[in-house]
């Protein structure tokens, strides 16, 4: 199959070069509104370049992926989906609540496949967790734990196009814990600090935060991030429950040391970017993507999914901004 990829930045000539080892993909075709970038990933991977969106969408693609700014996602999902082809893109739909909702009409009026890029979704940790959650092994869920903590910051114009951080980091850990539970955020009460370079809150951002989040079943979930974690790049979730509890993300590279005498673990190399932690997992959601391109699966995380995570992110900046607690009745549906 032939398929474009919009945004050669740094998740994108990853996932161009992810594409191309693809069976299922025989042609990639690269596109970036700095073309200079785009030829740059062509050329390093030996793939196709298009001059502009427009060209590449009318290069007889099977599907197209999604990896510019989040900015401009709203946008290029309108543009794809008018040209009936299966699109994935990029977490998050869009920068603002609104143009989500915008986009999940477009999209499920149009029954063109949208697939949004959580990939802790096809992670073998997560997905255990999840089944050990749905099974009722672990017992009734008293608490849930997820931190999303990066090595380093990304460079400083990332900031103003990413939405924030519970929109463009912590979102993922909004994500999973509906995949892993099947429950809904009820309300949240969160609070962050710009800790590090000032660049963050020149932008109104933060660059730590943490959040306490209830579940519709009574959960209580504690979500905590960083964007200056230089032990590595650390994304964990402890699930809690009355019969047993179990860890993802828990291993030898695991990004922190036992301050006890005489304990060794966790011995290994540190993951140092999301690139390391999740590689497994990126292969397999682009597989699955071209799955859906296929025919032979269904989206496997809907325009909907995400705007139920993006509800929860956007209920936590609220709740940063006004120091209190929001429910998510407030955000709307
Ligand atoms: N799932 C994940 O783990 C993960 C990780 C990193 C980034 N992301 C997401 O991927 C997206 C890109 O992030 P990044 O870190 O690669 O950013 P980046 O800044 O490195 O790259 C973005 C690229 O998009 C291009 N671009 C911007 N507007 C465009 C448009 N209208 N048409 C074509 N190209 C355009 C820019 O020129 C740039 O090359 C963001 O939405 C981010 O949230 C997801």
């Amino acid at each position: 199959m032939r398929i474009g990829l919009v945004g050669a930045g740094r998740i994108g000539a990853f996932h161009a070069a992810t594409l191309k080892g693809l069976p299922a993909v025989d042609q990639v075709v690269v596109t970036d509104v700095d073309a200079s970038r785009a030829e740059l990933v062509a050329k390093d991977l030996g793939l196709e370049f298009a001059a502009d969106v427009d060209q590449l969408l009318s290069s007889g693609l099977d599907g197209v992926v999604i990896t510019a700014a989040t900015s401009a996602h709203a946008a290029l999902i309108g543009k794809a989906v008018a040209a009936g082809i299966p699109t994935f893109c990029e977490k998050p739909v869009a920068l603002d609540l609104a143009e989500t909702q915008q986009v999940v009409a477009l999209v499920e009026a149009s029954g063109v496949p949208v697939h949004i890029g959580f990939q802790r979704r096809f992670d073998l940790g997560y997905q255990a967790a999840a089944e050990q959650v749905r099974s009722g092994a672990l017992g009734f869920i008293h608490h849930i734990r997820a931190n999303t903590n990066d090595a380093f910051p990304p460079p400083q114009e990332y900031i103003p196009t990413s939405g924030g951080f519970f929109r463009d980091c912590t979102v993922h850990d909004f994500d999973i814990l509906r995949f892993v539970t099947g429950r809904e955020v009820v309300s949240v009460f969160a609070t962050g600090a710009n800790r590090g370079e000032a660049f963050f809150g020149e932008y109104g951002d933060v660059d730590a935060a943490a959040a306490l989040l209830t579940l519709d079943d009574g959960t209580f979930v504690s979500v905590s991030g960083t964007r200056y974690n230089a032990a590595g790049h650390d994304v964990r979730m402890e699930v809690l429950g009355s019969l047993g509890s179990v860890a993802v993300g828990l291993d030898e590279h695991t990004a922190l040391k036992s301050a006890e005498a005489g304990v060794s673990f966790p011995g290994g190399e540190p993951h140092a970017t999301f690139m390391d932690r999740f590689r497994p997992a990126y292969v397999a959601e682009l597989t699955a993507f071209t799955e859906v391109v296929a025919g032979s699966r269904e989206v496997p995380c809907t325009v909907r999914d995400a705007l139920q995570a993006f509800r929860t992110a956007d209920a936590c900046e609220l709740s940063r901004r006004e120091n209190r607690v929001v429910l998510l009745e407030e955000i709307g549906a």
